[in-house]
Protein backbone atom coordinates (compact mmCIF):
# COMPACT_ATOMS: atom_id res chain seq x y z
CA UNK A 1 0.00 0.00 0.00
CA UNK A 2 1.27 3.70 -0.82
CA UNK A 3 2.87 5.18 2.08
CA UNK A 4 0.58 8.62 3.19
CA UNK A 5 3.97 10.45 4.47
CA UNK A 6 4.94 13.38 2.28
CA UNK A 7 7.50 12.70 -0.72
CA UNK A 8 10.29 15.75 -0.95
CA UNK A 9 12.93 15.34 -3.54
CA UNK A 10 16.38 17.26 -2.69
CA UNK A 11 18.45 18.09 -5.42
CA UNK A 12 22.05 18.22 -4.35
CA UNK A 13 21.69 16.39 -1.02
CA UNK A 14 25.51 15.25 -0.67
CA UNK A 15 26.62 17.88 1.02
CA UNK A 16 26.78 21.09 2.67
CA UNK A 17 23.43 22.82 2.37
CA UNK A 18 21.30 20.33 0.50
CA UNK A 19 22.33 18.05 3.19
CA UNK A 20 21.53 19.70 5.62
CA UNK A 21 17.67 20.16 3.78
CA UNK A 22 17.50 16.74 3.14
CA UNK A 23 17.76 15.76 6.92
CA UNK A 24 15.63 18.63 8.25
CA UNK A 25 12.94 17.55 5.85
CA UNK A 26 13.49 13.63 6.94
CA UNK A 27 13.62 14.54 10.60
CA UNK A 28 10.13 16.48 10.07
CA UNK A 29 8.74 13.34 8.44
CA UNK A 30 9.21 13.70 4.76
CA UNK A 31 10.15 10.17 2.93
CA UNK A 32 13.30 11.90 1.54
CA UNK A 33 14.57 11.20 -1.97
CA UNK A 34 18.26 12.40 -2.03
CA UNK A 35 19.83 13.57 -5.62
CA UNK A 36 23.43 13.53 -5.86
CA UNK A 37 26.19 13.90 -8.36
CA UNK A 38 29.35 12.79 -7.09
CA UNK A 39 28.48 12.21 -3.33
CA UNK A 40 26.08 9.38 -2.69
CA UNK A 41 23.87 10.33 0.21
CA UNK A 42 23.36 7.79 2.79
CA UNK A 43 19.93 6.93 5.37
CA UNK A 44 17.65 8.48 2.95
CA UNK A 45 14.22 6.76 1.25
CA UNK A 46 16.23 6.20 -1.73
CA UNK A 47 19.64 8.26 -3.41
CA UNK A 48 19.33 8.97 -6.81
CA UNK A 49 22.75 10.17 -9.58
CA UNK A 50 22.32 12.28 -12.21
CA UNK A 51 24.42 15.25 -13.54
CA UNK A 52 21.74 18.15 -14.00
CA UNK A 53 24.07 19.97 -15.84
CA UNK A 54 23.18 17.24 -19.03
CA UNK A 55 20.20 18.89 -21.04
CA UNK A 56 18.71 15.14 -20.15
CA UNK A 57 19.52 15.20 -17.19
CA UNK A 58 16.48 16.24 -15.47
CA UNK A 59 14.34 14.25 -17.51
CA UNK A 60 16.26 11.07 -16.55
CA UNK A 61 15.78 12.06 -12.81
CA UNK A 62 12.72 12.19 -13.05
CA UNK A 63 12.42 8.98 -14.89
CA UNK A 64 14.61 7.63 -11.81
CA UNK A 65 12.13 8.53 -9.37
CA UNK A 66 9.67 7.10 -11.08
CA UNK A 67 11.16 3.63 -11.33
CA UNK A 68 12.30 3.69 -7.87
CA UNK A 69 8.33 3.54 -7.11
CA UNK A 70 7.30 7.24 -6.21
CA UNK A 71 4.04 7.81 -7.06
CA UNK A 72 3.64 11.33 -5.71
CA UNK A 73 5.29 14.42 -5.32
CA UNK A 74 4.93 17.17 -2.36
CA UNK A 75 8.07 19.14 -2.82
CA UNK A 76 10.88 19.51 -5.03
CA UNK A 77 14.02 21.34 -3.48
CA UNK A 78 15.98 22.40 -6.36
CA UNK A 79 19.31 22.97 -4.58
CA UNK A 80 22.79 21.34 -7.20
CA UNK A 81 24.39 24.76 -8.15
CA UNK A 82 27.95 25.52 -9.11
CA UNK A 83 29.28 28.80 -7.88
CA UNK A 84 31.90 30.25 -9.91
CA UNK A 85 33.43 33.31 -9.29
CA UNK A 86 35.20 34.80 -12.41
CA UNK A 87 35.82 38.43 -13.84
CA UNK A 88 34.68 39.34 -17.20
CA UNK A 89 37.47 38.70 -19.00
CA UNK A 90 37.61 34.91 -18.57
CA UNK A 91 33.64 34.75 -18.63
CA UNK A 92 33.25 32.71 -21.80
CA UNK A 93 30.70 31.53 -23.39
CA UNK A 94 31.72 28.06 -21.89
CA UNK A 95 31.63 29.50 -18.47
CA UNK A 96 28.29 31.37 -18.62
CA UNK A 97 26.33 28.17 -20.50
CA UNK A 98 28.23 25.98 -17.18
CA UNK A 99 26.22 28.50 -14.37
CA UNK A 100 23.25 29.17 -16.56
CA UNK A 101 22.93 25.27 -17.77
CA UNK A 102 22.87 23.87 -13.72
CA UNK A 103 21.58 26.66 -11.46
CA UNK A 104 18.61 27.91 -14.17
CA UNK A 105 17.83 25.40 -16.73
CA UNK A 106 18.10 22.23 -14.93
CA UNK A 107 15.33 23.70 -11.98
CA UNK A 108 13.26 24.73 -15.02
CA UNK A 109 13.53 21.13 -16.85
CA UNK A 110 13.12 19.30 -13.73
CA UNK A 111 9.60 20.87 -12.18
CA UNK A 112 8.62 19.69 -16.05
CA UNK A 113 9.21 16.67 -15.43
CA UNK A 114 7.92 16.59 -12.27
CA UNK A 115 5.09 18.64 -12.77
CA UNK A 116 2.35 15.28 -13.14
CA UNK A 117 3.04 14.16 -9.61
CA UNK A 118 3.69 17.43 -8.05
CA UNK A 119 -0.14 18.27 -9.87
CA UNK A 120 -1.49 14.88 -8.32
CA UNK A 121 0.12 15.84 -5.04
CA UNK A 122 -0.79 19.42 -5.05
CA UNK A 123 2.95 20.00 -3.68
CA UNK A 124 5.13 22.79 -3.92
CA UNK A 125 8.97 23.62 -5.49
CA UNK A 126 11.70 25.42 -3.54
CA UNK A 127 14.35 27.07 -5.27
CA UNK A 128 17.44 27.79 -3.68
CA UNK A 129 18.79 30.89 -5.47
CA UNK A 130 21.21 33.58 -3.47
CA UNK A 131 21.12 36.94 -1.99
CA UNK A 132 24.20 37.28 -4.76
CA UNK A 133 22.07 37.70 -8.03
CA UNK A 134 18.64 36.76 -6.57
CA UNK A 135 18.58 40.03 -4.93
CA UNK A 136 21.87 41.93 -5.16
CA UNK A 137 24.55 42.53 -7.77
CA UNK A 138 27.88 41.28 -7.06
CA UNK A 139 31.49 42.25 -8.96
CA UNK A 140 33.24 39.22 -10.33
CA UNK A 141 30.36 36.95 -10.50
CA UNK A 142 28.06 37.93 -13.48
CA UNK A 143 27.32 34.63 -14.99
CA UNK A 144 26.89 33.24 -11.68
CA UNK A 145 24.50 36.11 -10.36
CA UNK A 146 22.82 35.95 -13.82
CA UNK A 147 21.86 32.74 -13.34
CA UNK A 148 20.52 33.47 -9.74
CA UNK A 149 18.78 35.96 -10.68
CA UNK A 150 17.28 34.07 -13.47
CA UNK A 151 16.15 31.54 -10.63
CA UNK A 152 14.71 34.13 -8.91
CA UNK A 153 12.39 35.40 -11.98
CA UNK A 154 11.50 31.74 -13.10
CA UNK A 155 10.44 31.16 -9.45
CA UNK A 156 7.91 33.88 -9.81
CA UNK A 157 6.92 32.96 -13.60
CA UNK A 158 6.16 29.56 -12.19
CA UNK A 159 4.29 30.68 -9.63
CA UNK A 160 2.23 31.86 -11.60
CA UNK A 161 1.74 29.28 -14.50
CA UNK A 162 1.20 26.38 -12.32
CA UNK A 163 -1.23 28.07 -9.83
CA UNK A 164 -3.45 26.84 -8.17
CA UNK A 165 -2.36 23.65 -7.78
CA UNK A 166 1.40 23.90 -7.29
CA UNK A 167 3.22 26.59 -5.35
CA UNK A 168 6.47 27.61 -6.55
CA UNK A 169 9.04 29.47 -3.92
CA UNK A 170 12.57 30.22 -3.13
CA UNK A 171 14.26 31.05 -0.25
CA UNK A 172 17.45 33.19 -0.79
CA UNK A 173 20.41 32.55 1.83
CA UNK A 174 23.27 34.62 2.36
CA UNK A 175 26.76 32.78 3.90
CA UNK A 176 25.63 30.33 5.62
CA UNK A 177 28.42 27.82 4.94
CA UNK A 178 32.13 29.29 3.45
CA UNK A 179 33.24 27.94 0.71
CA UNK A 180 36.61 26.02 1.05
CA UNK A 181 39.45 27.73 1.49
CA UNK A 182 38.01 30.71 1.71
CA UNK A 183 40.45 33.55 3.13
CA UNK A 184 39.72 34.22 6.85
CA UNK A 185 40.27 38.28 6.30
CA UNK A 186 37.52 37.98 3.84
CA UNK A 187 35.25 36.48 6.00
CA UNK A 188 35.29 39.09 8.47
CA UNK A 189 35.59 41.47 6.13
CA UNK A 190 32.15 39.92 4.42
CA UNK A 191 30.55 39.31 7.97
CA UNK A 192 31.22 42.93 9.06
CA UNK A 193 28.69 43.75 6.14
CA UNK A 194 26.00 41.60 7.52
CA UNK A 195 23.78 43.26 9.71
CA UNK A 196 23.07 40.64 11.99
CA UNK A 197 26.90 40.65 12.54
CA UNK A 198 27.28 36.57 11.37
CA UNK A 199 27.11 34.06 8.59
CA UNK A 200 24.06 31.75 8.89
CA UNK A 201 23.72 28.24 9.16
CA UNK A 202 22.33 25.69 6.66
CA UNK A 203 19.98 24.68 9.51
CA UNK A 204 18.76 28.54 8.60
CA UNK A 205 17.89 27.62 4.94
CA UNK A 206 16.33 24.20 5.82
CA UNK A 207 13.89 25.71 8.27
CA UNK A 208 13.19 28.29 5.49
CA UNK A 209 12.89 25.65 2.91
CA UNK A 210 10.58 23.51 5.57
CA UNK A 211 7.98 27.20 6.21
CA UNK A 212 8.08 27.85 2.17
CA UNK A 213 6.93 23.91 1.56
CA UNK A 214 4.40 24.20 4.11
CA UNK A 215 2.26 27.68 3.71
CA UNK A 216 -0.35 26.75 1.64
CA UNK A 217 -1.33 30.77 1.06
CA UNK A 218 2.69 31.41 -0.53
CA UNK A 219 3.31 31.03 -4.02
CA UNK A 220 5.85 32.96 -5.98
CA UNK A 221 8.03 34.16 -2.47
CA UNK A 222 11.77 34.67 -2.41
CA UNK A 223 12.66 34.93 1.14
CA UNK A 224 15.88 36.15 2.06
CA UNK A 225 17.74 33.96 4.85
CA UNK A 226 20.75 36.65 5.13
CA UNK A 227 21.06 38.24 8.50
CA UNK A 228 19.99 41.41 6.68
CA UNK A 229 22.80 41.39 4.04
CA UNK A 230 20.06 42.14 1.06
CA UNK A 231 20.06 46.08 2.57
CA UNK A 232 23.68 46.23 3.24
CA UNK A 233 24.72 47.31 0.16
CA UNK A 234 26.64 45.47 -3.16
CA UNK A 235 29.53 43.33 -2.54
CA UNK A 236 30.95 40.19 -3.85
CA UNK A 237 30.28 36.56 -2.39
N1 LIG B 1 26.89 27.90 0.99
C1 LIG B 1 26.26 29.07 1.14
O1 LIG B 1 26.54 29.83 2.07
C2 LIG B 1 25.19 29.46 0.16
C3 LIG B 1 24.78 30.81 0.11
C4 LIG B 1 23.79 31.18 -0.78
C5 LIG B 1 23.19 30.23 -1.60
N2 LIG B 1 23.60 28.94 -1.54
C6 LIG B 1 22.95 27.98 -2.43
O2 LIG B 1 22.65 26.79 -1.71
C7 LIG B 1 22.81 25.65 -2.56
C8 LIG B 1 23.84 24.71 -1.97
O3 LIG B 1 25.02 25.44 -1.66
P1 LIG B 1 26.35 24.70 -1.17
O4 LIG B 1 27.30 25.76 -0.74
O5 LIG B 1 26.00 23.60 -0.22
O6 LIG B 1 26.81 24.09 -2.57
P2 LIG B 1 28.14 23.28 -2.94
O7 LIG B 1 28.90 22.90 -1.72
O8 LIG B 1 28.84 24.06 -4.00
O9 LIG B 1 27.53 21.95 -3.55
C9 LIG B 1 27.01 21.95 -4.83
C10 LIG B 1 25.94 20.89 -4.92
O10 LIG B 1 25.48 20.84 -6.26
C11 LIG B 1 25.66 19.51 -6.76
N3 LIG B 1 26.09 19.59 -8.17
C12 LIG B 1 27.14 20.27 -8.66
N4 LIG B 1 27.24 20.08 -9.99
C13 LIG B 1 26.21 19.25 -10.33
C14 LIG B 1 25.77 18.68 -11.57
N5 LIG B 1 26.39 18.92 -12.73
N6 LIG B 1 24.67 17.89 -11.54
C15 LIG B 1 24.03 17.64 -10.37
N7 LIG B 1 24.39 18.14 -9.19
C16 LIG B 1 25.47 18.94 -9.17
C17 LIG B 1 26.72 18.87 -5.90
O11 LIG B 1 26.55 17.47 -5.91
P3 LIG B 1 27.80 16.45 -5.65
O12 LIG B 1 28.60 17.04 -4.50
O13 LIG B 1 27.15 15.15 -5.34
O14 LIG B 1 28.60 16.43 -6.92
C18 LIG B 1 26.44 19.50 -4.54
O15 LIG B 1 25.43 18.80 -3.87
C19 LIG B 1 23.21 26.21 -3.93
O16 LIG B 1 22.05 26.41 -4.71
C20 LIG B 1 23.83 27.55 -3.58
O17 LIG B 1 23.79 28.46 -4.64
C21 LIG B 1 24.59 28.52 -0.69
Amino acid sequence: MASARKVALVTGAGVRVGAAVARHLAAHGYRVVAHYRSHRPRGFAAALRADLAAPDGPDALARAFRAAGFTRLDLLVNGAAGFDERPLEATDAAAWDAQLDLNARAPLLLTRALLPLLRRARGSVVNVVDVGGGLVAWRGFAAYCASKAALARLTECLALELAPAVRVNGVAPGTVLWPERYPAARRRELEARIPLGRAGTPGDVAAAVRFLAEAPYVTGALLPVDGGRHLSGRGGG
